[in-house]
């Protein structure tokens, strides 16, 4: 009797894992061809989300290319100009579980051209994971191109946390001392750039190889030397985020889409972030700056359907709108789903803290303005309020507003916007209130929304009369 209790014993199916913690969003930025979107393909492979048909198929049709070498950043480079070109345009997004977390993987493209959709992949991450390349000559690159400006960004967009794959350590045969001499070089930009406690991990890694992603894919040698954790492990570690709730619900749009699978007029496919309160199936909501009303119809997250989702969840959401004639291409990236009694400011001129970061600015300037929403918009720097003590971050109110700011100054400015874009005070929706400025191709400013001093009437005030411009006093 007792070996055949031992046997049932024995054969017993493991308990369930416990639940997922909450969901990781994690950006993966660095400089054009580092490897990001490689060492995503290898993730995802490692966590048994490609299958070994499907990467077979990317490798055969990859070589037919003339492009082997990129079967692995096939899985996330799912555009035909993508595969043929061999970069990412458009953020790559793809969800897996990694031992005690569930990651919202945002694949974002390196390549100069493509910076504003980085941005909109940023502003939704908890994470930043950083690529960048070992090889000789190629990390040394990568530091006056993409790098620096992709740490900012992710920063000044609110990223907390931040890790550096120290990839193509097999380019450089694993090298001890070319790691320490990325790590010497990057350590100091980081640190400036505000990711200071705790220091972000440097983790020296192979996405081709796939050696170093989790802790039983250690290289056969080379590594010895290494004494840190793994990707995988280094990512369980993040805690995300902490999302303010206080304002109601507020999804951010990354994509927007008529969905099929119903003819019905006005239905509409999106998928975004979750950046603050909760979002239910049959919940009704506002979506702006289109001003339409939409009610849930269903709700995916990390892969399937569920019936309710929390802040910090990416989500994809079909939704029917309240009037037939709606049309769904006036609904992008930058736009808003949020509470119709809460809803947030369609903004025409904010008032923000700025810094300059590569510039000096003046009264006048025009501007792309970047919302923590991922949306864009022209806009012209209007006014000087007051400076700001770089150390304190006090507002000098006793000094006369300054004429014009250095790099690395601060002041509170006006901004004055083309259109109105959703935007929020960022003490009551830090996800919601935080901006860059890009001039040029190259990003010039980031600032923090202390006030909406203008804005169109949203939601309540629509229904109330149209239209009209109103003051809020703030
Ligand atoms: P963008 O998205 O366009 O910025 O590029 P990316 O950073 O996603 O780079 P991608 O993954 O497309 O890889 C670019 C090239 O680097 C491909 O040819 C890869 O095979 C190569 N590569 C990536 N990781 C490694 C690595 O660890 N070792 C070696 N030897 N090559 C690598
Ligand atoms: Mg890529």
């Amino acid at each position: 009797d007792a070996a055949a209790a031992s046997a049932a014993t024995i054969t017993l199916p493991p308990p369930p894992p416990p639940p997922p913690s909450k969901q990781l969003n994690m950006v993966v930025i660095g400089h054009v061809d580092s490897g990001k979107s490689t060492l995503m393909g290898r993730l995802l492979l490692h966590a048994g989300k490609v299958d070994a048909r499907t990467m077979h198929k990317y490798t055969q049709e990859s070589q037919q290319l003339g492009k082997g070498s990129f079967r692995f950043a096939w899985v996330m480079d799912q555009s035909e100009e993508e595969r043929e070109r061999g970069v990412t345009v458009e953020v790559g997004t793809a969800f897996f579980s990694s031992g005690t977390r569930a990651v919202n993987v945002l694949d974002a493209p390196g390549h100069r051209d493509f910076v504003p959709n980085m941005i909109g992949g940023a502003a939704q991450a908890d994470l930043a994971l950083l690529v960048v390349n070992a090889s000789n000559g190629e990390f040394e690159s990568g530091l006056s191109g993409q790098t620096r400006e992709h740490i900012v960004l992710a920063k000044s967009l609110g990223v907390q946390r931040l890790l550096v794959a120290v990839n193509q350590m097999d380019c450089a045969q694993w090298s001890e001392e070319r790691y320490d001499q990325i790590r010497l070089a990057l350590a100091p930009l980081l640190e400036q750039a505000g990711y200071r406690s705790p220091p972000p991990a440097f983790i020296p890694l192979s996405a081709l190889e796939g050696a170093n992603i989790a802790r039983d894919t250690r290289p056969a040698s080379g590594l010895e030397w290494y004494q840190g954790l793994s990707l995988l492990e280094e990512i369980d570690n993040v805690v995300p985020l902490h999302r303010s709730s206080t304002v109601g619900t507020r999804l951010a749009i990354s994509d927007a889409f008529r969905h099929t699978a119903t003819s019905a007029l006005g239905a509409l496919a999106l998928t975004g972030t979750l950046q603050a309160g909760t979002l239910e199936v049959g919940q009704r909501l506002l979506l702006l700056p289109a001003q339409e009303t939409v009610v849930v119809r269903s709700l995916q997250s990390r892969g399937e359907a569920v019936t309710e989702a929390t802040a910090g969840d990416h989500v994809e959401a079909r939704l029917a709108a309240a009037s037939s004639s709606f049309d769904p291409s006036s609904v992008g990236i930058g736009s808003v789903l949020c509470d119709p009694l809460r809803p947030v400011a369609l903004a025409t001129r904010v008032e923000v803290q700025l810094k300059a970061l590569g510039m000096l600015l003046t009264k006048g300037q025009p501007f792309e303005l970047h919302s923590n929403a991922g949306g864009e918009v022209a806009c012209t720097l209007r006014k000087f309020i007051a400076s700001v003590d770089r150390r304190t971050g006090l507002q000098l109110n006793d000094a006369k507003a300054p004429r014009c700011l250095a790099p690395g100054g601060i002041a509170v400015v006006y901004l004055q916007l083309e259109s109105p874009m959703p935007l929020e005070r960022h003490s009551d929706c830090r996800q919601l209130g935080r901006i860059v400025l890009r001039q040029a191709g190259e990003t010039v400013a980031a600032g923090l929304v202390t006030a909406i001093v203008r804005s169109t009437a949203s939601a309540r005030q629509k229904h109330k009369g149209r239209g009209s411009a109103q003051e809020l006093s703030t």
